[in-house]
């Protein structure tokens, strides 16, 4: 059947059912610590160099932020080189914020540095509202004076001062912008309850090579001894667990045996005992992680979305589709974000047998999908609707893969490499909020 509105969908993706994957997959460098590191690189005036830097929209995005404010970059082959010696602005425009909600972690580094930040205030966005409440807190806490207008929030501040602070919730970004804004904090911050993630450790790595004072990195307990200027520096970003989790599902979910490599196991090990108790075999080794399985085998597991080190929230739709394979009823609770659920309809229309409750999704396993055109809400759950196309009978074809774009560097290339049926219809394009 010809799809009349076939040349109206934008670029998409096409996928066909039937496939075990195998091979081995590198991994990119994590999307969600580069993004922050080019932010970081705002504190020290001069050059920085970052390596292993994904070519990927949402950091070809940070780069026309830190252009816009003045600074000047050079991507080539995966390294980045950041000279923030003319920066001169301290605004992040809205329609930037609005492509890319990671665009407020500037605030940190440019209040440190200049007393000054003006940032469009994100919106809401696939998600959930996404709220900035406990950076704002924090930075006003720290002797910031915030205030908001005409969709803008300013933080202006003469000299930040350290604190002691409790934060209400292990925000990754609230953490990643409150450390920045310490570095050169007049005494000891101690942020309580931070966030614990990898790439908040990797964060660390980088503001203590610019010359930051910092113990405790990936403990829900950091200390920042303020020192008085920061330096440029050169670093490695670390591997994506999350772009390794979606391989490694994408394996299993076949039948086949898929590698990822370049990545540390213990930065995933909720993820891989939970594939475990799928019945998927998996293997550790230093840098890198194999999986085999028969999805005829697979089990139901209960799954809850937690902060690291709990289950990953960005690794839930990839999952969600392995239970929908596997026989039983699982139980997948989303504890991160108020509404990431919003692909589980998809889902559905490719044969899975779904009922969302909540924050709850039940998942009644054991299915045969079928493939069909699907609309990816976001990066996460369009990766995830490109695995379901994996299995499913027939082809699937994603629209609004510019999600997938945001996120993963090579998503279809990679696929192909291990075998996947997959090809690209329309070209990549730039992606929406979140
Ligand atoms: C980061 O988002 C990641 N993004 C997300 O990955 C990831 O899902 C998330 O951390 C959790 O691990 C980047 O690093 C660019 P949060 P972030 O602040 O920093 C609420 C992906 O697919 N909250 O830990 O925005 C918030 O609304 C993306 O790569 C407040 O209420 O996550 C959310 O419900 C998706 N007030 C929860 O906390 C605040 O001030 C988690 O947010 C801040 C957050």
């Amino acid at each position: 059947m010809v799809d009349p509105t076939a040349g109206t969908a934008g670029p998409r993706l096409v996928v066909s059912g039937g496939r075990r994957l195998s091979g081995q997959v590198t991994v990119s460098g994590a999307k969600n610590s580069a993004l922050k590191l080019m932010a970081a690189s705002l504190l020290a005036p001069g050059t920085s160099v970052l390596h292993n830097v994904p070519d990927i929209q949402d950091v070809r995005t940070m780069q026309e932020v830190l252009e816009y404010l003045g600074a000047v970059v050079e991507f080539v082959d995966g390294t980045m080189t950041v000279d923030t010696t003319e920066v001169q602005s301290h605004v992040a425009p809205y329609e930037l914020v609005q492509r890319m909600r990671a665009s407020i972690q500037i605030m940190g580094p440019l209040v440190a540095r200049f007393g000054r930040a003006r940032v469009a205030m994100p919106g809401g966005c696939n998600l959930g509202p996404r709220k900035i409440d406990i950076h704002l807190r924090g930075l006003a806490a720290m002797g910031g004076e915030v205030r908001s207008d005409h969709g803008f929030v300013e933080v202006t501040a003469t000299k930040l001062r350290a604190v002691d602070m409790f934060l209400e919730y292990p925000s990754v970004g609230a953490t990643e912008n409150l450390l920045m804004a310490a570095v050169m904090a007049e005494g000891t911050t101690t942020l309580e309850n931070a966030a614990r993630e990898p790439e908040i450790v990797d964060l660390c790595k980088f503001l203590i090579s610019m010359g930051a004072d910092i113990d405790g990195a990936g403990s829900s307990t950091v200390r920042v001894r303020g020192v008085t200027e920061m330096r440029p520096a050169e670093h490695t970003v670390l591997g994506d667990r999350i772009e390794a989790g979606t391989f490694l599902i994408a394996g299993a979910v076949t039948g086949g045996e898929v590698e990822a490599a370049g990545i540390s196991p213990h930065v995933l090990d909720l993820f891989l005992s939970k594939l475990r108790s799928v019945g998927v075999q998996v293997h550790e080794n230093t840098r890198s992680i194999r999986v085999s399985g028969d999805p005829d085998s697979y089990k139901a597991v209960d799954v809850a979305t937690l902060p690291y080190p709990g289950f990953p929230t960005d690794l839930q739709a990839q999952m969600m589709v392995l239970l929908s394979l596997a026989k039983g009823v699982s139980m997948v609770t989303e504890n991160v974000f108020e509404n990431r659920f919003g692909f589980v309809d998809e889902l559905i229309r490719l044969g899975a047998d779904i009922r969302v409750d909540g924050n709850h999704a039940v998942v009644t396993g054991g299915r045969s999908l079928t493939g069909a055109i699907v609309q990816c809400p976001d990066l996460r759950a369009g990766a995830a609707l490109a695995i379901a196309g994996l299995v499913a009978e027939g082809s699937t074809e994603l629209r609004e893969v510019y999600h997938i774009d945001r996120g993963y560097e090579r998503f279809e290339e990679k696929l192909r490499n291990l075998g996947a049926d997959v090809e690209r219809i329309g070209q990549a394009g730039a992606g929406a909020c979140f």
